[in-house]
């Protein structure tokens, strides 16, 4: 069972193990730990703990297990899916100081890397050795490695690169009793046992606090291609997407963008520049990466009839590398621009990519009959649509009454086309309630009792993935 009662000399004990520079109980202190990008939610832990090495991970949680205290990891707080919200109070084992990358195996293409360490500036540091680090969230520049293991994050280009988890050999742990252990091997081939390193990744935090991880990393490609495709139906966009694939071409990212999300971006970010006709309803923005230019121009032209076919308009090619770095500022910075307008809640949906014209069709025709505007855009080269519910002028009744019924009849039309709750933002504790949408009962238990074999007294994120 847990508690939240904290004995007398509970944050002496802390101090005992991580000093005093780095246990924190002042209100602004726990209020930095007590939200992420989700929603508008807080939820206050006791204490802020940041520890510096797994020695003071494995104590604080060997410590906090014998008194059945609440501990949420937390990493750059960038979620989407209230994963990092201390729902139960307790403690915030935030992970800032485990900011080393530790290693760079030129000769193995591997990288050891600790959890604080900025998903982007490890990316950059591969990169001066001619080596990759595909995934990329777009809040890559603040988000942590650890974040992106605990939610198996992907980004724009996990259509042709894969996600976080296709990267990842072997991890150290620290379980919930303090006991530490490394999950697999810095070997790109392992049949031995039970595959503990995956079952971690995504795990939310809530099955053991991770310390290090191996990567492995693959050739950097440094030539590219960015387009933007725009078209008079967003349904017509979605169509083209699988089309792409059929033309024989895998790009290195393929995303799609309403015409809300692009129009609510350049008004938040007046330094992106870009004309953008009355006609235009929707976009694609597509890349194509390689290491050779010939190669890379071949498949643009594999491209540009199919897009014609679904009826694109004029297609804006990045002349620049200033102007590739436009579109993708554009892109990136659609979740902040929606969140700057208004409360939203975010819906992670992935279907089958042939499947997205009708999902998004669905979502729309939903939003209609139950009253709410959504914002959409995202990864439709997986088939991962960002559903953003706009709260606006939304009352508490219609905001927490018929849209979250809605939102049940979007997760039901995603599992009815194949689909999943979540591409890439986990399902923490808001996408928590619709779990039993996608699996029957017994399933959900077989969850629940993994996660108690590794936390018997469910310390570790509770309140999250399955309650
Ligand atoms: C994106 C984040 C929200 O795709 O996943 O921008
Ligand atoms: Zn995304």
């Amino acid at each position: 069972m847990i508690t939240n009662t904290l004995s007398e000399s509970f944050i002496d004990d802390l101090i005992a193990i991580c000093g005093s520079d780095h246990v924190f109980t002042h209100e602004e202190q726990l209020l930095a730990a007590a939200s992420d990008e989700t929603e508008d939610l807080v939820y206050m832990p006791a204490v802020v703990v940041v520890p510096a090495n797994t020695a003071e991970v494995s104590a604080v949680l060997k410590y906090c297990n014998e008194r059945g205290m609440p501990v949420t990891t937390r990493g750059g707080g960038t979620g989407l899916s209230g994963a990092a919200l201390p729902v139960k109070g307790g403690v915030v084992l935030w992970m800032k100081r485990f900011n080393q990358i530790l290693e760079i195996d030129e000769a193995n293409l591997q990288a050891r890397v600790q959890p604080g360490v900025i998903t982007q500036v490890f990316q950059e540091a591969v990169i001066e050795r001619g080596l990759f680090y595909p995934p990329d969230p777009s809040s890559r520049g603040t988000c942590f490695i650890g974040g992106n293991l605990a939610h198996n994050s992907g980004g724009p280009r996990a259509v042709k690169y894969g996600v976080t988890r296709d990267y990842v050999l072997d991890l150290e742990v620290v379980l919930a009793n303090g006991e530490v252990m490394r999950t697999g091997a810095r070997v790109l081939k392992n049949s031995t046992g039970y595959n503990l390193t995956q079952l971690f990744v995504g795990s939310e935090g809530t099955l053991g606090v991770i310390t290090e991880v191996v990567f492995k990393l693959i050739p950097f490609p440094p030539l590219n291609k960015v387009m933007l495709a725009p078209f008079a139906s967003a349904e017509q966009a979605c169509a083209a997407v699988s089309a792409i694939f059929r033309a024989g071409v895998i790009p290195s990212a393929l995303e799609f963008m309403e015409r809300d999300a692009i129009d609510w971006t350049l008004r938040f970010r007046d330094d992106i520049v870009l004309e953008i006709a009355e006609d235009e309803k929707a976009h694609l923005l597509i890349e194509v990466d390689g290491f050779d230019e010939q190669r890379i121009m071949q498949e643009l032209e594999r491209i540009v009839p199919v897009l014609e076919e679904f009826g694109c308009l004029n297609i804006h090619f990045a002349e620049t590398e200033a102007q590739k770095a436009a579109l993708w500022k554009l892109r990136r910075s659609v979740a902040e621009a929606v969140k700057s307008n208004s409360t939203y809640k975010e819906e992670d949906t992935v279907v089958p990519r042939a499947s997205l014209p009708e999902l998004l069709r669905g979502v729309k025709e939903i939003g209609e009959r139950y009253g709410f505007r959504s914002v959409c855009y995202g990864h439709a080269g997986d088939g991962n649509l960002h559903v953003n519910i706009i709260r606006g002028d939304l009352s508490e009744a219609e905001w927490n009454g018929p849209v979250i019924e809605g939102i049940r009849e979007i997760f039901k039309l995603v599992v009815s086309l194949g689909g999943a709750l979540s591409g890439e933002h986990g399902i923490g504790l808001v996408q928590q309630p619709y779990m039993a949408i996608q699996f029957p009962a017994f399933q959900l238990e077989l969850m629940r009792n993994i996660k108690a074999v590794f936390d018997p007294k469910g310390i570790l994120n509770p309140g999250k993935i399955t309650g």
